[in-house]
């Protein structure tokens, strides 16, 4: 393995066990063994992954003028994906080791194999064993309504968001008369059978997505895919991705989605290569069409311009959150020196840091420091929310726990506070360095700062 290999490799198991350590992400069902593809949040995980969700939400949605939000149902009527194309299209091409019994998909085999042309194959890169012919593996996770578990009572678990807001289409012009260009908008769930989940949360069976698919005149979709270029862009410098390792892939022709006509893949260096982060397509009127013409009920728009009605075209940028939040952890993972000593710290930006601040009581068998701290606290936590008290260890080791779990500042109330000046000692989590606050000034000092 090359030194370059092992450095990536470690950094990965560094986040990895950071996220458990600290109550960020912990793997499903540990307690049984644990089930490939599944995470679940811990608290830190929640507030940080609210925090991306709430930003998006915020951006995509309610700063807008002309996007409508919605929460559509996670269970969904065959129909609908087989409407869709993905009744018979969401399927990867897949090859069984005849020795190990490993799957591995085509684009996960080495350039030699021959996967993707569904020829037999080569050997199997876990052991060497022979890999059986390719077939393909359907991804969509299935599930029955009712009593009967029999092909009526069929239905799957959403594989995209953006199935449940085509089929809110009609819904939302008719309730809202919106003219065009809109969109929909929603955040939830979605379920692929990965048959290889891997590398934490970037490839999990259990995911979720933030989706808008923006309608439009067909004329018009060529400014308002770039405008949602823009906006993509700008998201991720607004949750703290490293913008230096992003870069965008124009996806070629035979490798883009059924549905698309054009795609761009916004590529994030991660630390087991340069993967897709976020997707931005143009679906054309595939599904509204496909939607119209399964269900039999009209999807078309009467717009004042154009005589005839028409079904509009879309323009879909797909952000996943769990990726989000796996790229924000890696730009933000640090490690330097202070004091002399090794440290590690998530340098969130404060807009995404789960904890804002955390205040503590210099020592805490001083029941008049703890008192002073904990209405100090009391005071913040009205206003930021998000701020923690911790009085465990000494102040060097809550220092670096918060450095740890990237809280911006620390605030220390000390013999002073009490006795001399009614002021605290406020400390930045980047730079170390710390000032002292009047306790009467502190919320417009962190104020500003955050
Ligand atoms: N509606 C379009 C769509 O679903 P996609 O490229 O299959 O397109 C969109 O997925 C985004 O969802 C991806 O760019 C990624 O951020 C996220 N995503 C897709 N599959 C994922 C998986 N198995 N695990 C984690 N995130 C995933």
């Amino acid at each position: 393995m090359t030194k370059d290999k092992e450095q990536k490799d470690d950094l990965m198991e560094k986040i990895v066990s950071l996220c458990k350590r600290r109550g960020f992400i912990y793997p499903s069902f540990e307690i049984y063994g644990g089930l490939a593809g599944f995470y679940d949040y811990g608290p830190l995980g929640v507030a940080l992954k609210k925090n991306i969700t709430n930003l998006w939400w915020k951006q995509f949605v309610t700063d807008r003028e002309d996007v409508y939000g919605i929460d559509s149902a996670l269970v969904t009527k065959k129909e609908v994906l087989q409407a869709s194309g993905h009744a018979r299209g969401f399927a990867d091409m897949l090859s069984e080791c005849e020795k190990c019994k490993h799957r591995f998909r085509a684009d996960q085999l080495p350039e030699r194999s021959d996967l993707k042309s569904g020829k037999r194959s080569d050997l199997c890169p876990e052991c060497g064993g022979k890999l059986g012919e390719a077939r393909q593996f359907y991804m969509m996770l299935e599930t029955h309504i009712g009593a009967a578990e029999d092909e009526a009572s069929l239905a799957y678990l959403r594989p995209e968001t953006a199935q449940g807001i085509f089929t809110n289409f009609k819904n939302i012009v008719d309730s809202f008369h919106p003219k065009l260009p809109f969109g929909i908008a929603q955040i939830g769930k979605a379920f692929r059978n990965e048959i290889a989940p891997r590398d934490f949360l970037f490839r999990v069976r259990e995911l979720e997505q933030m989706e808008v698919e923006y309608f439009v005149k067909e004329a018009d979709w060529k400014p308002a895919f770039e405008m949602w270029r823009k906006e993509v862009l700008s998201f991720i410098e607004a949750i703290g991705i490293d913008a230096k390792k992003v870069s965008e892939l124009e996806v070629a022709d035979g490798d883009r989605a059924h549905y698309s006509r054009r795609t761009i893949d916004f590529e994030f260096e991660f630390p087991f290569g340069r993967k897709e982060l976020y997707g931005l397509a143009y679906r054309t009127d595939y599904d509204l069409r496909n939607h119209e013409n399964a269900s039999g009920v009209s999807q078309k728009f009467l717009d004042e311009d154009i005589d005839e009605p028409f079904i509009p075209h879309v323009i879909e940028p797909s952000l996943g959150v769990g990726r989000s939040l796996l790229a924000v952890l890696l730009s933000a993972y640090t490690e330097d020196e202070m004091n002399g000593e090794p440290r590690t710290y998530l340098k969130f930006k404060p807009s995404v840091a789960p904890v804002k601040i955390a205040v503590f009581p210099l020592l805490k068998n001083k029941p008049e420091l703890v008192a002073k701290a904990r209405e100090v606290y009391g005071v913040l936590k009205k206003e930021f929310g998000a701020v923690m008290f911790d009085d465990n260890g000494n102040i060097g080791k809550r220092y670096r726990r918060q450095d740890e779990i990237g809280t911006p500042f620390c605030v220390t109330v000390d013999f002073d506070t009490v006795e001399k000046d009614q002021a605290v000692t406020v400390r930045d989590r980047d730079s170390g360095k710390q000032e002292r606050v009047m306790i009467k000034k502190l919320f417009e000092f962190l104020n500003d700062k955050l």
